[in-house]
């Protein structure tokens, strides 16, 4: 099985994607971690982050070994261990120059593909990203669009952050702004055919966990 979560950033998809994977006994794959691996790769080698060609190349050399144990889900990028060091701002500041170059993402596509099918012998697999039901993985069981009003999602990523790391303006205009960026590659926040959408304003972890299961008992019922 494959359970696709899409949705914006602070929509809390990696929280609810890897407690969906947990619950169900499924491997767990954070897509958006993949391009922020990349980011630190370009970061870390000094290239212009506007050269289209050169970002690509990197990208296409990349050594990833992604973990998909969603009790452990861990990234390493050419050999060193990048799980805490692409959650820094500075590869949150960058990342969108990187997800909106058309041919790391035609690489990372083909990489979280392979992935997939080798998460399927063991029962399959939770993805989370932006466009996993619409171009990753259009054959997914279950489709999910996780949103959650602005407010919403800027009070979860403050809630994230050290207590006054970032003002309410600066944390606005991160949250508006990246919107507005990850929007300018494809339609991220349109649900794609058959997708559920899921608005977790008012909902907990948990009752957003258990509306996922129980619509994953529903799509395995009905195969
Ligand atoms: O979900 P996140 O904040 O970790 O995502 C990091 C960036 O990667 C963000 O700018 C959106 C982008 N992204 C993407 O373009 N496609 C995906 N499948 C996942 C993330």
């Amino acid at each position: 099985m494959i359970i696709a979560v899409d949705g914006p950033s602070g929509s809390g998809k990696s929280s609810t994607a890897r407690g969906v994977a947990t619950r169900l006994g499924l491997r767990y794959l954070d897509t958006g971690a993949m391009y922020r691996a990349v980011t630190w790769a370009v970061l870390d080698s000094g290239i212009d982050l506007g050269d289209a060609t050169a970002v690509a190349e990197i990208a296409r050399n990349l050594d990833l070994t992604i973990a998909t144990d969603p009790s452990a889900p861990t990234f390493a990028a050419n050999g060193t261990d990048v799980t805490l060091l692409i959650r820094e701002p500075r590869i949150s500041e960058n990342v969108s120059k990187i997800a909106t170059n058309l041919d790391v993402r035609a690489d990372l596509v083909r990489r979280q593909q392979d992935l997939i099918a080798a998460a399927q012998p063991g029962g399959g697999i939770v993805v989370e990203g932006r466009d996993i039901a619409t171009v990753v993985a259009p054959e997914a069981e279950l489709k999910v669009l996780l949103t959650a009003d602005p407010e919403a999602r800027m009070a979860r990523r403050q809630a994230e952050l050290a207590e006054g790391a970032v003002t309410a303006a600066e944390l606005r205009d991160q949250i508006v702004r990246r919107d507005a960026d990850d929007s300018t590659v494809a339609q991220f926040q349109v649900a794609s055919d058959g997708a559920v959408e899921i608005d977790s304003t008012f909902m907990t972890l948990e009752q957003v966990v258990e509306a996922i299961c129980q619509l994953a008992k529903e799509a395995a019922d009905a195969v």
